[in-house]
């Protein structure tokens, strides 16, 4: 008997395995401690990447079951930068002046700790906010943000529904990557979204990842990298369409969508990134091939790196525990014998164990006084603010994406 083929999320299309990655943990599943019975009971799954070249989309082909991604554990907590922090709250401030404060309110699917809708709770307008981990819905419920612990569906979306009825806006900020069911997600939103209500999504883009070779955007948790073409290919389904976008350099390059289920004209911004998205043939299996050969190469070049400088006797850390840097880890295989710790300021990360790679997390501040020889910036989309807060420390900074670099020698 033939194997049964995957198919796309999207589009049901067949999807080509481009990446094995072999065994890998969930990504933000931290460990309490580095022992036998802890390492014995870790859960791991076999990760394999795919993309479908009908609609442009690149998947996770054997998700682990969502609970086991997002639960009481949950260890991202969105607020701890600063920056992503005014980033939203600049979305927010326009999106409050479209908003009637008597009649409308929005809907924020996957809010975390309430970095976006702290400013429409602090300014009294009506919002709800849905998550599916208790621990992040907890902090945003301190700060007096109106939080649901729930997973958004279809079935989210009639309760819904029935207690506050549809949605001026519906904004869902780099979360639809991390949702198998998308379909059900789209019809959910299909049901609550406003007439004239506008979806705002942001995540991730897959241009970008190409570009600068980030396949560790890929783990259990970013199950999907969208594009223009298989988020169309999605909301069309439900009468949903795309009529805007915007970049920006956040998470190392994201895109936000608009969609409206009015047929609005398509802005020339939009064109251009639909046209650039072709020119970059996303619709070719070998654009893959050649992004999983660049990713290879990054991943070797820096397992080469920190081999040689631990045979030197040097001290090698990392900064910034991220769910990324656990794709890369695992797979090149570094660990806990070649890393010395990760600093991290998040307190619920602070003292645990990294997924897989088993490698202490200390407390951010520490760095300056421990001072490794070499630090390298896991969390890479954070440089900026990172760097700036740590410039006090004499450690050298090893970046790796798009290609191995040592900075800020002091
Ligand atoms: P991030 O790259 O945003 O996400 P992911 O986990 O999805 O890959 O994670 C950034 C990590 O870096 C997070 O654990 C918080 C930490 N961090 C610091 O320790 N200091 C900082 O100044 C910033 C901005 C982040
Ligand atoms: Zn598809």
């Amino acid at each position: 008997m033939n194997k049964p083929k995957n198919l796309c999320r999207v589009c049901n299309s067949i999807i080509q395995n481009i990446f094995d990655f072999g065994e890998m943990p969930i990504a933000n599943n931290l460990m309490l401690m580095d022992n036998e019975t802890y390492i014995k009971n870790e859960y791991k799954y076999n990760m394999k990447i795919g993309v479908c070249i009908n609609c442009s989309s690149l998947q996770i082909i054997n998700v682990p079951k969502k609970e086991l991604m997002f639960n009481d554990r949950y260890a991202y907590f969105a607020s701890e930068s600063k920056f992503m922090k005014n980033h939203f709250t600049k979305l927010g401030s326009k999106l409050m002046k479209l908003m009637n404060k008597e009649k409308d309110y929005i809907l924020e699917i996957g809010c975390n700790d309430g970095i976006f809708l702290k400013s429409f709770a602090d300014n009294n307008y009506k919002h709800v906010g849905i998550d599916a981990s208790e621990n992040v819905v907890e902090a945003a419920k301190n700060d007096k943000i109106n939080a649901i612990c729930k997973f958004f569906d279809e079935k989210t979306s009639l309760e819904i529904l029935h207690s506050y009825g549809k949605a001026k806006f519906v904004v869902i900020t780099n979360t639809m990557h991390h949702i198998e069911n998308c379909q059900s997600v789209a019809k959910g939103i299909e049901t609550l979204l406003d007439e004239d209500g506008i979806l705002v999504i942001e995540d991730p883009y897959l241009l970008d990842m190409y570009k600068i070779g980030s396949i560790e955007q890929v783990y259990a948790e970013h199950n999907f990298i969208w594009s223009l073409h298989s988020y169309k290919t999605l909301f069309e389904k439900y009468s949903i369409k795309l009529f805007d976008v915007e970049h920006f350099d956040t998470h190392g390059g994201s895109m936000r969508y608009f969609f409206s289920k009015k047929n609005l004209k398509e802005t020339n911004i939009m064109q251009k990134y639909i046209n650039l998205e072709l020119n970059n043939k996303i619709f070719d299996i070998n654009t893959f091939i050649k992004f999983q050969k660049n990713c290879k190469k990054i991943c070797k070049e820096l397992y080469n790196f920190v081999v040689s400088k631990s045979k030197e006797g040097k001290i090698i850390a990392g900064y910034g525990a991220t769910a990324k840097s656990a794709t890369t880890l695992n797979y090149s295989n570094i660990d806990q014998n070649l890393i010395s710790c990760i600093y991290d300021s998040t307190p619920f990360k602070i003292d645990k164990f990294t997924p897989g790679s088993h490698i202490q997390i200390r407390d951010a501040k520490l760095l300056s006084k421990d001072n490794p020889d070499y630090t390298i910036l896991f969390a890479w989309n954070h440089k900026n603010e990172i760097i700036e807060k740590e410039k006090k420390s004499k450690t050298i900074w090893v970046e790796y994406i798009p290609e191995l670099k040592l900075t800020y020698e002091n």
